[in-house]
């Protein structure tokens, strides 16, 4: 019976355009999770790093309910455990952070117990808990990932990015909300920008199982989502026409924002520099990082 385990899981960027609840791909930003056997029957957790608060409290916390799921889909008694969770990617900024929380306490658990689950039904039991597969399908995969519910299951495609692709995300100062930002989204669309993102995510899809940078620069786009999501976010579209001038393949908005992110097949040096100085003229102070894909998804480490 193994008494520890540790586990680190990507951050990942969803919607990709015009995937709007559908794609999302992993990036080399981990969160590790450990989990080990203790004396007695509570449940013992530690968090170190990213902002936790409401998470401070196992009953609360993503992670240790996630683990729970796990526990009782395996039929363990759910107990004498103690979790430690170092967090790197930032909470609130759409990159993940809570999917990362979801994955990393199922899997966690799920190796801990010699893996009585099968990925897809850590998959089933992940978006129950968030609601939605497009962050959580890449962080447990890895790579590009598009995702549906179809029958009340979750059924992926899942492809490796261009080896050459990365990302570079500038991640702001302030937080913005993933219901918030979907609550300013009108109920209906028009047809024609409906049809616009079915065309682009289909290229994308296209895109990234033949490798082709110019048709991904060329597919990613968006008619439904990040013109509205634009508004509450101070001085994005400066940004995202600094890095396209500064040589981005694309960029646009890293799931719900607020981390608007770009891509770029180069070492993303001068576009990194390009999206601080924009957001820096606006008063907002980012952290910019240039980000490699992660084609493993979450794994024991
Ligand atoms: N797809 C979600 C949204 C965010 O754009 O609201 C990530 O799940």
């Amino acid at each position: 019976m193994l008494q520890e385990v540790n586990v680190k899981v990507p951050a990942t960027t969803a919607n990709m355009g015009a995937g709007f609840d559908t794609f999302g791909m992993a990036l080399a930003m981990y969160n590790t999770v450990g989990l080990r056997r203790v004396q007695g029957r509570g449940i013992r957790m530690a968090n170190v790093g990213a902002h936790t608060k409401g998470m401070e409290q196992p009953k609360e916390n993503l992670t240790v309910r996630a683990a729970r799921r796990v526990f009782e889909a395996a039929g363990e008694p759910f107990g004498g455990l103690e979790f430690k969770m170092y967090n790197v990617i930032p909470v609130s900024r759409g990159l993940g952070s809570s999917a990362a929380a979801i994955v990393g306490g199922l899997k966690a658990a799920n190796m801990l117990l010699g893996e009585p689950l099968a990925d897809d039904s850590l998959l089933e039991l992940a978006v129950e808990l968030e609601g939605h597969s497009d962050n959580v399908a890449p962080a447990l995969y890895g790579g590009f990932v598009s995702s549906c519910q179809r029958g009340g299951k979750t059924v992926v495609l899942r492809l490796q990015p261009p080896a050459e692709l990365r990302a570079v995300a500038a991640i702001p100062d302030f937080f913005l909300s993933t219901s918030r930002a979907r609550k300013i989204l009108p109920a209906e669309v028009r047809r024609e920008d409906a049809v616009h993102n079915i065309q682009c995510a289909a290229l994308m899809v296209g895109a990234m199982a033949c490798g082709d940078l110019q048709l991904f620069a060329t597919a990613f786009d968006d008619r439904l989502h990040q013109e509205q999501r634009y508004r509450l976010i101070k001085g994005a579209k400066r940004v995202l026409r600094a890095a396209r001038a500064a040589g981005a393949l694309a960029a646009g908005l890293s799931g719900a924002g607020p981390t608007l992110i770009a891509f770029t097949d180069g070492d993303g040096a001068a576009i990194r520099q390009a999206m601080r100085r924009a957001w820096f003229a606006c008063g907002v102070h980012p952290k910019v990082q240039v980000l490699a894909q992660d084609n493993q998804g979450a794994q024991g480490c």
